[in-house]
């Protein structure tokens, strides 16, 4: 294949869709032909998975969270990002396959090794070139996210406690392929972030 998978990832309320904005207009400047998608999602079987997954009322069990996630990874992937790396676009796509091990890691009920066994029987082994994390504390996330600021209740704590630990996976992820990972601390300004991806990407699509 020779078009070029970059995938972004990060913590609810990172900045990644800021960032995937400026490297697609970046991109389309220097002549690339890009395609920007995400996860869940993507697809139109991919929002009705979409809508299951994130807004369905009540229990989905662990397991079939997990799966859900990975069928809309696979009709994604199999539709849409393969096709567009074969004709040698550039593919950048918010969350792959680190956002099932963070989040469904952190969760603690399943083993992040099986989710990725999961995860790349779905897409049939394919590994995005660059992942770009965007790095930001959990705190600083949840108070760009809420407008107003007011006190914390016994869910929202939990919540944040949870969000500590995605961060936490993400890092561990980031460390185990340092040449695959871009981590980037997510409070910088708007501006600093972006050079600091295409500077990357530069060098990649060089
Ligand atoms: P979304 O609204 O796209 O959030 P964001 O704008 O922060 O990307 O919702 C995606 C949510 O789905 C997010 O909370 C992370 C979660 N998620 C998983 O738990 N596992 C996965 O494999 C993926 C792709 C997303």
């Amino acid at each position: 294949m020779s078009g070029v998978f970059v995938t972004f990832e990060g913590g609810d309320g990172s900045g990644k869709t800021t960032q995937i904005q400026l490297l697609k207009k970046w991109l389309e400047d220097h002549g690339h032909t890009v395609v920007v998608t995400r996860e869940p999602g993507g697809t139109d079987l991919g929002n009705e998975l979409r809508e299951i997954i994130l807004h369905r009322k009540g229990f989905i069990a662990p397991r079939a969270e997990a799966l859900l996630y990975a069928a809309d990874r696979a009709h994604h992937i199999h539709t849409l990002v393969k096709p567009a790396l074969e004709r040698g676009e550039v593919v950048v796509q918010d969350r792959y396959l680190d956002s099932s091990l963070a989040y469904q890691g952190a969760g603690r009920v399943l083993d992040p090794n099986e989710v990725r066994e999961v995860s790349l029987w779905a897409t049939e082994n394919l590994m995005p070139v660059l992942t770009v994390l965007l790095d930001v504390p959990a705190d600083v996330a949840k108070k760009r996210q809420n407008a107003l600021e007011r006190a914390y209740d016994r869910l929202e704590a939990e919540a944040e406690d949870f969000h500590q630990r995605v961060r936490t996976s993400y890092q561990a992820l980031a460390d185990a392929e340092p040449e695959r990972f871009l981590v980037i601390d997510g409070t910088l300004a708007i501006e600093a972030i972006h050079d600091q991806i295409i500077q990357k990407v530069s060098h990649l699509l060089s």
